[in-house]
């Protein structure tokens, strides 16, 4: 049996249509059990309905911050009802409670667009000019109850060029992202991997 995704996210959704296509092409072997956005103009979501799939918009507006772990009960029942193997957030800007976290161990990834540990967050661009350094990226990782901090699976290493605005410089690192997104999938779900403290090891 296919092994199925849940996929989260709230924005445009192109890591979300990267993994899609890949599915589409062959190149990973999985089906999309489930989009789920936390907003409901999420243009992401539409995409997801005009590919005819099991698309839900779980609003956030009405839980306050100390609703987080309710909200998150409520995302998790979707992902039991759909029975999920592998959750994959794809721009998904909602902190997940630690409760959702641990229940879930090994089974949520997420994709960062800077080479991490550095520049965890939001702005991560900018963040990275403001430095001055030379390269970026972006990283595909396990999600623990930290914050851009989980054992590392993928990265992908893009120049920061002279000219660059964080504009350019996310447009260089998307593709990347497009690109090891889906291996990294790939590789959980086949299962060929172990994790050593921090480090994740392909077997
Ligand atoms: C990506 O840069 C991803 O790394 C970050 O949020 C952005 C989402 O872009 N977590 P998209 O919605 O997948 O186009």
């Amino acid at each position: 049996m296919k092994k199925r995704l849940a996929i989260l996210l709230s924005g445009r959704g192109s890591n979300f249509v990267a993994i899609a296509d890949s599915i589409r092409a062959g190149k990973l072997d999985a089906e999309i059990a489930l989009v789920i956005a936390n907003q409901s103009d999420a243009p992401g979501l539409a995409i997801a309905r005009e590919r005819g799939l099991n698309a839900v918009a779980l609003l956030a507006k009405g839980f306050a911050r100390e609703e987080r772990e309710e909200y998150d009960r409520r995302l998790a029942d979707e992902i039991e009802k759909n029975k999920t193997d592998l959750i994959c957030l794809a721009g998904y800007m909602r902190l997940l409670s630690p409760e959702f976290v641990r229940r879930y161990p090994g089974k949520i990834l997420n994709i960062h667009p800077s080479l991490l540990p550095a520049f965890p967050g939001l702005e991560v661009q900018q963040q990275a000019l403001d430095h001055g350094v030379k390269f970026s990226g972006c990283t595909v990782h396990f999600v623990d109850e930290g914050l851009d901090s989980g054992p590392i699976i993928r990265q992908a290493v893009v120049p920061v060029l002279d000219g660059d605005t964080a504009e350019l410089l996310a447009a260089r690192i998307i593709q990347e992202e497009h690109r090891i997104y889906s291996e990294a999938i790939a590789l959980v779900l086949s299962g060929n991997y172990r994790i050593d403290g921090r480090r994740v090891y392909e077997s």
